[in-house]
């Protein structure tokens, strides 16, 4: 292996296997919270159509966050990458990003689903949607806002405040209801719940099926990796399973994205604008997004088979900066609720 002991290589050559050529021309590094091995299907299509090579880090959104930081002008990164609008917000928030302007990005992802100066760029949309035991529950609550309802006391399982998930789900509450309605919904979800919330949201689909509890709110390809096979707990008895896309004759589901920008700092900007602007591409919006079982950011790219086995709904198109902006809030609100 080469080693180029330059103090820009250094601390990426002493802390990871990454290329140590990676500030060499014809190459991209990317730094992502997203880890699935099939991705590597996209970077060698990319490789193969450019002869652009792509590095990649995997690692927790926050460590890598953190790390951009550390790295400073000297990270090799040129895209960051992350699976919720709420972190790659915080990235951003931190300064580093920086603007792209592209026609391309800009005519291919819908201007809700991507920052106003083009600091970060929607790739994949997930939908947090409710679950529930179709033999236990008569009436499933059709809204977000109705998972507050007293009727469903003791039979909801939801995941903790500090999961980003849910953050973003109270963010858009709060863009859709103001502050004030956003407390007495948490309060009453609160005040609805089989369990303190615990585990991700499998668990709260696996709580369903174990009978703990009767309605469950998960990101939609939780549940169809069940579907898959192979889920402990969950496979085998997705049957018992109905669903509900909520607010839909209103804002509309709530989506989250994963969503790729341009590192402040990033040593090789036009190969990673180039590999943005592949990503909107018809062959890597189905990849990406149909791996996962989520849906392409880009309008008018096929749905998997599990997604579309799910239906059609309509989405809210809230722009997703909001959720950065009102998180803060958001978390608040938990605490003071006492949602933990
Ligand atoms: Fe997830």
């Amino acid at each position: 292996m080469r080693v180029l002991w330059t103090t820009s290589t250094l601390a990426l050559v002493a802390s990871t296997a990454l290329s140590t050529a990676a500030m060499a021309q014809g190459e991209v590094n990317i730094y992502s919270s997203r880890h699935y091995d099939n991705d590597q299907v996209i970077y060698d299509e990319f490789t193969e159509r450019t002869g652009i090579t792509v590095n990649r880090i995997e690692g927790d959104a926050d460590e890598l966050i953190a790390r951009l930081n550390a790295e400073g002008q000297n990270s090799p990164a040129d895209i960051f990458l992350t699976v919720d609008a709420g972190r790659i917000w915080r990235a951003d928030e931190a300064g580093l990003l920086q603007p792209i302007d592209s026609e391309v990005l800009e005519n291919r992802i819908p201007e809700h689903l991507r920052h106003p100066d083009g600091h970060w760029f929607g790739m994949s949309q997930r939908a947090r949607i409710i679950f529930y035991d179709k033999e236990e529950v008569e009436n499933p609550p059709q809204t977000y806002e109705a998972l507050a309802d007293p009727q469903y006391e003791g039979q909801i399982c939801i995941r903790s405040s500090s999961n980003v998930y849910n953050q973003s789900l109270m963010a858009s509450i709060i863009a859709a209801n103001g502050e004030e309605a956003a407390k007495d919904w948490a309060e009453g979800v609160v005040a609805n719940m089989a369990r303190e919330p615990q585990g991700g949201d499998t668990d709260q689909l696996r709580g369903v099926v174990s009978g703990e509890c009767d309605i469950a709110v998960a990101n939609t390809y939780y549940f169809l990796r069940g579907l898959d096979g192979g889920v402990d707990g969950l496979s085998g008895s997705t049957d018992m399973f109905g669903w509900v896309f909520p607010n839909q004759s209103g804002r509309g589901a709530h989506v989250n994205v994963a969503a790729m920008g341009v590192t402040a700092n990033a040593p090789n900007k036009e190969n990673a604008v180039q590999f943005l602007e592949f990503m909107t591409s018809d062959f890597a919006q189905s990849y990406f997004a149909n791996q996962n079982n989520e849906y392409a950011a880009v309008p008018g790219v096929g749905l998997a088979e599990n997604p579309a086995s799910l239906g059609l709904f309509r989405m809210d198109d809230v722009n997703l900066s909001v959720f950065g902006e009102n998180t803060p809030r958001a978390q608040e609100i938990f605490n003071e609720v006492g949602w933990e």
